[in-house]
């Protein structure tokens, strides 16, 4: 069975009242329970935090054993080389992903620290686009 692991990061625990009109008015538990019901033959995890230390932490805890990565590190996309360094030492595939299209905003958003590192990029599907990039790896 693949073992894939979602990381969200910051504010992204607020999914379903965070903006609607960007992020939707799904919960990502909602999202994931359905995601999850979808893809029983594949081990689906999940991790959220707003600390950019307790993400690197999770990525370097799984990106030895794990079959993929799916990361949206939301803010910490455009600020943390720490991250991005992360993603480049590891060794399971990280997809980048995005749920608004970050190019079609603000211009600070289009500087990512993980793309360079990433296997691909998803952005811009919605909730999708964590599917999509589930199914990249299957
Ligand atoms: C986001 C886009 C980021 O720019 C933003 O800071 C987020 C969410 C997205 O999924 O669209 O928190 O990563």
């Amino acid at each position: 069975m693949k073992k894939l692991m979602i990381v969200n990061g910051p504010n992204l625990n607020l999914l379903g009242k965070r903006e609607p009109n960007i992020y939707g008015s799904l919960t990502f538990t909602e999202f994931l329970d359905e995601i999850i019901e979808k893809y029983p033959n594949v081990k689906i995890d999940y991790f959220q935090s707003n600390i950019e230390g307790e993400l690197i932490g999770k990525l370097q805890e799984v990106g030895f054993s794990y079959d993929g990565i799916v990361l949206n590190a939301a803010a910490y996309t455009h600020t943390s080389v720490g991250l991005g360094d992360a993603v480049k030492a590891i060794e399971t595939p990280v997809i980048e992903v995005h749920i608004s299209n970050t190019f079609g905003r603000e211009e600070f958003r289009h500087q990512s620290y993980i793309s360079p590192n990433a296997r691909g990029v998803i952005l811009g599907f919605g909730l999708q686009s964590y599917e999509l990039a589930i199914q990249s790896f299957l």
